[in-house]
């Protein structure tokens, strides 16, 4: 009986998403409607367990920590979320869900707990890749205290951060033509040296 039922809901769900779908398409880019801007934080919230919550953070504060994060943000998470937590790149802007803007209540009334969660975890059915992996709890801690930062940012951080960002493909050939040409043909089996570690990706 109960599988009966289900079958009628889903046939209802997949009629609802045909029809929706078949009137405005499937894009990334248009503006989602109430509904699914609902499904996308319930998708999020049925994601993290209620343990999640209740973490806190094993990290001790300090200046040293919180720079350090910060780098990491700007080299890990500012490709999709801006380095001031606003989302307003080139990819957070093609995404659905769209990454929201960390500074605002959305993110900042989660607990500690849950967005070291977020990070550790990603988030299901969107671009919110996870990070976590061995030995990466600490980072991801450290993170948290980053999203945390982000509504007080200053325009002096936000300037350090731009520097730390990873750059483009042509922007790299171009950075080793000049140093090729300073340098003379062989500098070929110059390494260049990245400062992120274990299991992260971007
Ligand atoms: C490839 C793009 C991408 C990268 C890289 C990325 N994120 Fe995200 N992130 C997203 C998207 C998209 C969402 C929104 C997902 C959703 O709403 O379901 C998100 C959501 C989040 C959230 C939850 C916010 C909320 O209010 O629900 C946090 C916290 C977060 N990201 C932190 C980070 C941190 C820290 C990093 C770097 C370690 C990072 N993200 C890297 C795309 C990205």
């Amino acid at each position: 009986m109960t599988s009966v039922l289900m079958f009628c809901g889903l046939l209802g769900a997949g009629a609802w998403i045909y029809m929706k779908t078949a009137m405005h398409g499937f894009s990334a880019r248009s503006e989602p409607s109430r509904t699914e801007t609902m499904m996308a934080n319930y998708a999020r919230d049925t994601a993290m367990p209620s343990s999640a919550k209740k973490l806190s953070n094993p990290v001790r504060f300090s200046a040293e920590v919180e720079h350090e994060a910060m780098v990491h943000f700007a080299d890990h998470c500012a490709a999709c979320h801006a380095n001031n937590g606003s989302g307003e790149t080139m990819f957070g802007k093609g995404m659905y869900p769209k990454p929201p803007d960390l500074r605002l209540t959305r993110t900042q009334h989660l607990t500690d707990g849950e967005i070291f969660y977020v990070i550790e975890n990603g988030i299901r059915m969107s671009g919110m890749p996870a990070f976590g992996g061995e030995g990466t709890a600490e980072d991801s801690w450290k993170l948290v205290y980053t999203v945390r930062h982000l509504p007080r940012l200053t325009p002096v951080e936000e300037t350090e951060m731009e520097s730390l960002n990873p750059k483009s493909p042509e922007e790299l050939q171009e950075e080793k033509n000049e140093d090729e040409f300073l340098n003379g043909a062989d500098s070929s089996s110059k390494t260049t040296t990245t400062h992120h570690t274990k299991g992260h990706q971007h």
